[in-house]
């Protein structure tokens, strides 16, 4: 398994990736606009020719970063990739000079295995739900935030 940025012509694998996992409401889905516009934001998994793992790092200030769109294919689920995406994400986030992560995710004990911690939403500043009137589920939001300081 190797861990890459994503290309452009990787975009239809990760959406459906993405997707598959949305349609089981175990995360948000993602269209393909969004894909190609934020491609530089993608960090893949990579295994024998297909993507097994996909997210994203979306940087929203000075100290705050988003760990957005994770997903693992089922049929590699609990080898560990999810968690060496969280820590690929994490280096990326650090060498921009970024040191403080949040996810909102259905999953908040695969986080805590990475480390981080449950926070209240309403902790969290004003500028993270600036794109949550774009989701479906607006605005009954049953996400959790967890953050980490890396
Ligand atoms: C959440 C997800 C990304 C985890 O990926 P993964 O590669 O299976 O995770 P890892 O193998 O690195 O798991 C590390 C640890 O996290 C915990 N963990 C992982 N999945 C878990 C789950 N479904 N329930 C509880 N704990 C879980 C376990 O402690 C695990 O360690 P273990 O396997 O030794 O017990 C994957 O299950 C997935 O794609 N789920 C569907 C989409 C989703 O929920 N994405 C999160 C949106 S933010």
């Amino acid at each position: 398994m190797k861990l890459r940025k994503a290309k452009i012509a990787d975009v239809e694998e990760m959406m459906s990736l993405i997707n598959n996992n949305a349609e089981q409401g175990l995360m948000l889905p993602r269209s393909r606009n969004m894909l190609f516009e934020n491609i530089r934001e993608f960090m893949l998994a990579e295994e024998d020719g297909q993507i097994v793992g996909v997210s994203s790092l979306h940087i929203l200030w000075s100290d705050l970063a988003e760990i957005r769109a994770l997903a693992v294919d089922n049929n590699h689920r609990r080898q560990g990739i999810g968690t060496k995406i969280v820590k690929a994400i994490e280096e990326e986030a650090l060498d921009l000079g970024c040191s403080r992560l949040f996810a909102l995710t259905y999953q908040p004990e695969f986080f805590k295995s990475c480390g981080y911690e449950e926070v209240s939403k309403d902790q969290m500043p004003q500028k993270v739900w600036r794109e949550c009137i774009n989701c479906i589920k607006f605005p009954n939001c049953d996400e959790i935030a967890v953050s980490r300081i890396i």
